[in-house]
């Protein structure tokens, strides 16, 4: 039987347009990573997972997973609720109601760490900390950009960019009462979320590769001068964290580091496929139905217009995934409430009522869309969970 039928019949009677995750695949992809990361301590990137069940059984699967990094102060002090104890809040936030609400849940046995890059960060949490007498833990957020020629390589991040300016930071904040600088993060967002193999972009593909090559050295000089200026100037780091799904061989070539983050590489949703350096299996998505057909090599399916975030370009666009072979509509992509798709290269027939499934093009971002995950195990539904959503968790 085709994957396709099997995941027809798994879903016959199911409400859709649904979200599922096939456990086996989810499995695998656990373990690709895992021997990816060589025994380096992997912390889980919730906004690509966004369900607290599954965050859960990812931290189960293997004593190498250790810690959650996640996007939101309010999500920090929900999930010490659920039972979470070791939470990197990886963005800062100047929003005081959240953070008192996430310094409050690290007086309960757990440990979080807030992201800061600017002295404004760091007073608010030192004001809020006193108030509660405690201390905030703190992570410096270190720039991984390399600027070429033309060419801003990475994303507009933190301000503190050199091991200098760390320093300097470091000097600034040292005063502050209520706070304990322990952390430093160095997101290479140019290596570990940017493909390399992208179908129909030879040009780019070479520029990429290129680029990734000549930025690397430079990553790594810039993170390990940081962290040793840093803890010579007295810093006690003891969290370092680099890296993401895509970055994961260079990351650890660093000693220092001590976790590399993984989230997209659970599900892998279809930007994860255009990366030379692993092969991840497809393991979420959607099914929505064929609703009509307006002519004989089209059908229209309810749905699909679930589209990611970042630079608007096609590519952004869900993909239809089974059967194999549908094509999107250049004009129409994937639409508000309803995606034709051209099925002459689609052996499959398809008839009003028949699913089709889509993969998301980023991961976490599917579960915005969806109140649940279909649990896929063995060719059966094994269990229904809630996404953030599901649980009535929104926070951006
Ligand atoms: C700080 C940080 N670390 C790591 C990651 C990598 O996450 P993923 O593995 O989902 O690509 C991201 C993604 O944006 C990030 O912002």
């Amino acid at each position: 039987m085709s994957l396709y039928q099997q995941y027809s019949t798994i879903f016959d009677g199911i409400t859709t347009p649904a979200a599922w995750v096939d456990m086996d695949k989810f499995d695998n992809n656990i373990q690709t990573n895992l021997t990816r990361a060589n025994h380096r301590s992997i912390r889980i990137a919730s906004k690509s997972v966004r369900c607290v069940h599954l965050l859960r059984y990812l931290l189960n699967a293997s004593q190498q997973f250790n810690g959650i990094m996640c996007y939101h102060p309010q999500e920090a002090a929900l999930l010490v609720d659920e039972g979470f104890d070791d939470l990197l809040i990886a963005y800062p936030s100047l929003c005081r109601d959240s953070l008192m609400a996430a310094l409050q849940a690290s007086t309960k046995p757990a440990k979080l760490y807030f992201m800061v890059d600017r002295v404004e960060h760091v007073a608010l949490l030192d004001g809020l900390a006193a108030e509660l007498n405690i201390k905030a833990n703190l992570c410096l957020d270190l720039d991984m950009s390399v600027p070429f020629p033309g060419v801003h390589f990475g994303v507009h991040r933190s301000n503190i960019k050199t091991p200098r300016q760390a320093v300097e930071f470091y000097r600034r904040i040292k005063g502050f009462q209520h706070i304990n600088l322990c952390g430093l993060m160095g997101y290479e967002a140019q290596i570990a979320g940017l493909g390399d193999q992208v179908p129909g972009k030879i040009l780019q593909n070479i520029v990429v590769r290129y680029l990734k090559k000549k930025s690397l050295p430079i990553i790594h000089d810039r993170r390990t001068e940081t962290i040793l200026v840093l803890l010579h100037e007295g810093a006690q780091l003891t969290l370092i964290n680099g890296g993401g799904t895509g970055s994961i061989e260079s990351t650890i070539q660093e000693p220092l580091v001590n976790e590399v983050t993984v989230g997209s590489g659970f599900y892998c949703s279809h930007l994860f496929d255009y990366y030379r350096n692993f092969k991840l299996e497809p393991a979420a998505g959607f099914v929505t139905s064929v609703a009509r057909k307006p002519s004989a090599d089209i059908v229209t399916c309810n749905g699909g217009g679930y589209v990611a975030s970042g630079n608007a370009e096609r590519i952004k666009m869900p993909q239809p995934y089974l059967p194999a072979g549908l094509k999107l509509d250049p004009n129409e992509g994937t639409g508000e409430v309803q995606t034709p798709l051209h099925t002459q290269q689609c052996k499959q027939a398809l008839e009003p009522g028949d699913p089709v499934f889509f993969r998301h093009a980023k991961a976490g971002e599917l579960c915005e869309h969806f109140n649940q995950l279909h649990l896929i195990r063995d060719g059966v539904i094994e269990d229904t969970v809630t996404t953030y959503r599901g649980n009535g968790w929104v926070f951006m």
